[in-house]
């Protein structure tokens, strides 16, 4: 595992968002992942961030709710595309989709939440803001298209402390 710019990772996680996904991985005791399509990465409060969006049905929540971190696990080029159909439509409550899709938790370096092996790269993240979506402060294109069942995203705003290619 080596340490890799920010900017080689946003440009990598960017691609990956844009196409299939990334695996976005949290808690600790009983780490659970699922697929994201939705996130951004940049600097605010003189941090480099990576924004993360979790619809409130996700099991993925209550995990991101418990312990304040996460990682984002980003494939190799043109891999993983089966799995990451397959965490991006099961539940961490029905299954284990560690071992249903064949991947071993690694230790991270700077937060307690675990990466995923057979990835290319990762970041780590703490949670140093969120804020749940909120009808009335959205166009109500976006409404409709996206929460015509309600089930808002919460925006979860992570530090990056560190950045792997594998
Ligand atoms: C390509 C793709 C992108 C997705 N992006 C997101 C996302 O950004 N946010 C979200 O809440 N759900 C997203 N999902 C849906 C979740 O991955 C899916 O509901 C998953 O089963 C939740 O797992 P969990 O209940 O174990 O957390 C996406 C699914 C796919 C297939």
């Amino acid at each position: 595992m080596r340490n890799v710019t920010q900017s080689e990772l946003f440009t990598q996680l960017e691609k990956h968002l844009s196409s299939k996904g990334c695996f976005l991985v949290a808690g600790k005791e009983q780490p659970n992942f699922m697929t994201i399509g939705w996130a951004t990465a940049g600097i605010m409060w003189g941090k480099p961030i990576a924004m993360v969006a979790v619809r409130l049905s996700r099991y993925t929540h209550e995990k991101l709710n418990s312990l304040k971190e996460f990682t984002i696990c980003i494939p190799k080029d043109g891999e993983l595309g089966r799995e990451l159909g397959i965490a991006g439509v099961k539940s961490g409550r029905e299954i284990d989709k560690a071992s249903e899709l064949g991947f071993q938790y690694l230790p991270a370096q700077k937060v307690s939440v675990p990466l995923l092996d057979r990835c290319a790269a990762a970041y780590e993240c703490r949670i140093v803001y969120e804020t749940e979506m909120h009808e009335a402060n959205l166009a109500s294109d976006i409404v409709h298209r996206f929460y015509a069942e309600g089930d808002y995203h919460t925006l979860y705003f992570g530090e990056i402390l560190a950045c792997h290619q594998f």
